[in-house]
């Protein structure tokens, strides 16, 4: 191993979040609500090739996980090679994607064959209309048979993104909890966090989670021990449930204490945080398999300047205007 990926507050990197494309087939309200518009005037997203050597030198310094991300990662033609090229690599043990499922009936199979280990599903309502309304998309039915696939094709657990948002889904926690009764799913209710391109919507529909929390210490939850690869979500868990709870609320204190990842965009620039200022070119340090140790040395340069917190309690919410940007 070269370096292990490290900042100077001694937080390791063992997990990068990759993003291939940032074009999106879905108008969720807290992300492209008028739909995907592309945003970067004649830029390509980084070939497979190019893709190869970042996760050759993440792998290179001790990064074992790799999350594909978009936008929509499976609108991509060359997805199912782009997910065994990753598991190909050495060193790294986890294959994970985040997607809004719409291809995970025709697919899940075939992506599992690839070596995809992890699947993340967007699903923010069980009521069809709801979705609809949250989403733009009229799919409901097609993620829950997305999820079904999943499970057949052999993934043991699967875990389920819920945005919370207030008026619109915040009443659906006994059905969401219904539902993973007797189903392995992690699911993830996640704070709406504001970004850039976001007017009223954030005062509008922000819910903490706390009351969810609550919610659940009340009728027996209990905490889970968090490991060394967890990201920051609070896993809770019963004994009458299969299914897990976990509350992702990034406005909490102490929330990036446990920050594990890094981020490379569809275009190939390196960010430190969701939420930062800037993105760090790598695509020159990508057109041959040499230029490697300069590419290790760029990552470990910028990392020295990866600040301790997103600052978003203070209303900074960076020059991420919505997460298919950038790969939530
Ligand atoms: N706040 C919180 N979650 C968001 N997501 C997208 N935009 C936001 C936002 N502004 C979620 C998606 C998906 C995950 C990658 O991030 O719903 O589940
Ligand atoms: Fe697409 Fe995900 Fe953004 Fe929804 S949240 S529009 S599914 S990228």
């Amino acid at each position: 191993m070269a370096v292990q990926f490290q900042d100077s507050f001694d937080r390791k990197f063992y997990y990068l979040r990759l993003s291939i494309t940032d074009v999106c087939n879905f108008r969720c309200t807290y992300c492209l609500p008028d739909g995907y518009r592309p945003s970067q005037k004649n830029s390509s997203f980084l070939s497979l090739d190019e893709l190869r050597r970042v996760v050759a030198a993440f792998a290179d310094c001790g990064t074992s996980k790799v999350r594909i991300t978009g936008g929509e990662p499976s609108l991509r033609k060359d997805f199912t090679d782009i997910i065994s090229m990753i598991a190909e690599q050495d060193g790294i043990k986890k294959v994970a994607m985040t997607t809004n499922g719409y291809r995970l009936a025709k697919n899940a199979q075939e992506w599992r064959d690839a070596g995809l280990t992890n699947i993340n599903v967007s699903i923010d309502s069980l009521d069809p209309r709801m979705f609809h309304q949250i989403t733009g998309e009229n799919k409901f039915h097609q993620v829950m048979k997305g999820l079904d696939a999943a499970f057949d094709a052999g993934f043991e657990q699967v875990k389920v993104n819920a945005v919370l948002l207030k008026d619109l889904n915040s009443g659906e926690l006994p059905a969401f909890l219904r539902w993973i009764k007797d189903k392995p799913i992690q699911l993830r209710f996640i704070e709406l966090m504001q970004t850039g391109d976001m007017n009223s919507l954030f005062e509008r529909h922000h819910q903490s989670g706390i009351s969810i929390r609550n919610h659940l210490i009340a009728n027996g939850w209990i905490m889970k021990v968090r490991e060394q690869s967890d990201g920051p979500a609070e896993v809770y868990c019963h004994p009458d449930y299969v299914g897990e709870i976990g509350l992702i609320m990034p406005y909490k204190k102490d929330f990036c204490h446990s920050c594990n990842r890094l981020r490379v965009s569809a275009v190939g620039k390196l960010h430190m945080c969701l939420f930062g200022d800037y993105g760090v070119e790598l695509r020159d340090l990508l057109q041959d398999n040499t230029q490697e140790p300069e590419l290790i040395a760029r990552i470990q340069g910028q990392l020295a300047n990866k600040k301790q917190s997103h600052f978003l309690d203070q209303g900074h919410t960076g020059m991420t205007p919505h997460l298919a940007s950038i790969g939530g």
